[in-house]
């Protein structure tokens, strides 16, 4: 089962990750936890190159082809062989993000855009996809706070990110037996149970 968490900037999905990876091994599923971009040697560097705040001057196309090129890599390298094997992979973004941000964000044309996407994946799609909510301003606001990680991607305008998650409110309502939404402004400790028996859910439906 290939599980993907999606979410503006600050909505905590790489803080809930590792419970989550734990919960379903204490349950006896093998679990691989990713991340996007990056996730192998090669994509990782390919992320630093896409982060980085020295980078300002990037274009919003070659932004969009760095993300597929990162994603070809972990798709071949690492996703689809743990799914061939019966493993559950758990990532850390997928694609959607580049529909939500370079698609949406960027305005750039989604055809276009969700062509690329099909190019780098070879047409892998998850089967659960998690979306955690979260007000723009809540989550932009949450990342200063906790001194996360800022890079070249948050500094973008509050009008860019907003952009960003009405698109994934789209991708919702255009493929709603593969999304859930899980509200991200509530306690830690809900957020992360909610997510539990989504996920708990979906593999039951498998
Ligand atoms: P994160 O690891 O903090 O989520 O950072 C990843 C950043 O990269 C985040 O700003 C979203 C962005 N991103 C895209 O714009 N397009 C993509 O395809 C992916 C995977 C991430």
């Amino acid at each position: 089962m290939f599980i993907t968490l999606e979410g503006p900037e600050g909505s905590g999905k790489t803080s809930h990750i590792p419970y989550l990876v734990e919960y379903l091994r204490e349950k006896g599923h093998t679990v691989f936890p990713t991340r996007e971009p990056g996730g192998t040697t090669i994509s990782e560097q390919i992320r630093d190159i896409l982060h980085d705040l020295k980078n300002a001057e990037m274009h919003p196309r070659t932004e969009t082809l760095l993300y597929q090129a990162a994603r070809a890599q972990i798709v071949e390298q690492v996703i689809k062989p743990r799914l061939a094997v019966g493993e559950i992979v758990i990532s850390d973004r997928y694609y959607d993000s580049t529909i939500a941000y370079q698609g949406y964000g960027h305005q750039q044309d989604l055809e276009q855009v969700r062509g690329l996407v099909k190019y780098a994946t070879g047409g892998l799609t998850p089967d659960l996809t998690i979306l955690l909510d979260l007000d723009i301003e809540v989550g932009l606001k949450r990342k200063i706070q906790n001194e996360m990680e800022w890079n070249r991607m948050d500094a973008y305008t509050v009008e860019f990110h907003q952009r960003v998650r009405r698109g994934y409110l789209e991708l919702v309502k255009q493929e709603p037996q593969r999304w859930v939404v899980v509200n991200s402004d509530q306690k830690w400790d809900d957020v992360q149970a909610e997510l539990k028996e989504v996920i708990i859910k979906g593999l039951n439906k498998k």
